[in-house]
């Protein structure tokens, strides 16, 4: 069956076209390349995998708690609409909370592919225009997986949310090859790092846990690859055209942290839509994953040299500031590892299977 049997909403009412400004870049020095970038090049050919392959798609979710997860981690847990619903109703909470979060990683994915595919065309070095196209290649494997995991498992998907909408318009409609990496590979990449890293934590079901993981170890490779990209670019630039991207940092972050009611999802469950988005706003739980969000995004845009009093103020206000301290390359090494670990106990449960045939 195709997406559109799938939606809570049906596809042709939510197509989405819009003139994306780009000026296209063609590069005649093949030699100057740098030295960071052509390694991590190097890792993205490496690292290519088959999503069809490595993971075991056999696998089934259950349809009480599809991903596995703890009820804690539900918006709306102990709330009083929570309290009251019945156990086939909290069943239902699941189901559709999960699809809709993992929707939208799928549109994310799909954003993400579309503008490493625009960084292609407007970077000016041709070595990031080589790991750029590997990483296409990546977006199109997590769109895919993302995909599979929900049209043939959960049955359900839900359009893109507004708040993710208007950053990946605001990104793509820029044509300065620095901004659509601003918005793409430190920010929207650094959210959703922090995001995946939720559901490969803490999944009980595997095959939720195992696409989190193998989507990470690309995710890492593609904030490396802003962080690189940007760190020798920023410090080029004037003061003012610094600040206004410091601007734009700050006001895409009050943005993020703020869109996280789920409203869509209360709408189509026919619940109290406003009691819900205030339950989510209130709940410790919610208030706790807003903060923890800006882990990957505050080391890297300190990294990347955007910390002036702008940004700094920002990030003050919103009580994230001691993520500065996190050491953002140890984090991201962390994510190859968390994925290898994957593999071996993908290897480990395959050689017990053969033996116990034998
Ligand atoms: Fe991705
Ligand atoms: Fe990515």
């Amino acid at each position: 069956m195709s997406t559109m049997g799938r939606y809570t909403l049906p596809v042709e009412q939510t197509e989405w076209k819009f003139e994306g400004q780009t000026e296209v870049c063609f590069r005649w020095e093949y030699e100057d390349e740098r030295k960071g970038l052509l390694e991590l090049y190097d890792k993205g050919k490496k690292q290519q995998w088959d999503a069809s392959t490595r993971i075991d798609w056999s696998q089934d979710l259950d349809p009480e708690n599809p991903m596995g997860l703890d009820d804690r981690m539900i918006a709306i847990y102990g709330s009083p609409l929570w309290d009251k619903l019945n156990a086939k109703e909290r069943a239902q909470v699941r189901h559709h909370q999960q699809a809709h979060t993992l929707s939208q990683f799928m549109h994310g994915e799909q954003g993400a592919l579309i503008a490493t595919a625009k960084i292609v065309e407007t970077v000016p070095g041709i070595d990031a225009k080589f790991y750029a196209a590997t990483q296409v290649m990546d977006e199109a494997r997590h769109v895919e997986a993302y995909s599979r995991l929900l049209h043939e498992k959960f049955e359900l998907c839900y359009p893109i949310t507004k708040g993710l909408k208007t950053l990946l318009e605001q990104g793509l409609s820029d044509k300065r090859w620095d901004m659509t990496y601003l918005t793409m590979q430190i920010l929207i990449e650094g959210l959703a790092l922090a995001a995946f890293q939720r559901i490969r934590d803490f999944a009980q079901n595997p095959l939720a846990a195992a696409v989190n993981a193998y989507v990470m170890q690309d995710e890492a490779r593609h904030v490396a690859f802003g962080r690189l990209s940007l760190r020798d670019y920023y410090p080029q630039l004037t003061q003012a055209e610094r600040d206004e991207r410091e601007q734009f940092v700050v006001e895409a972050c009050y943005h993020m942290r703020d869109r996280f009611n789920q409203w869509e999802l209360w709408e189509r469950l026919d619940f109290p839509a406003e009691e819900c988005a205030a339950a989510v706003m209130e709940s410790d739980q919610m208030k706790q994953f807003r903060t923890r969000l800006f882990t990957r995004i505050v080391p890297t845009v300190k990294d990347i040299g955007l910390w002036g009093p702008i940004v700094q103020k920002g990030y003050s206000d919103m009580g994230v500031m001691d993520f500065a301290k996190v050491d953002a390359a140890a984090i991201l090494a962390n994510d190859d590892k968390v994925a290898e670990e994957f593999d071996a106990k993908t290897r480990l449960r395959d050689s017990a299977v053969a033996a116990a045939a034998e």
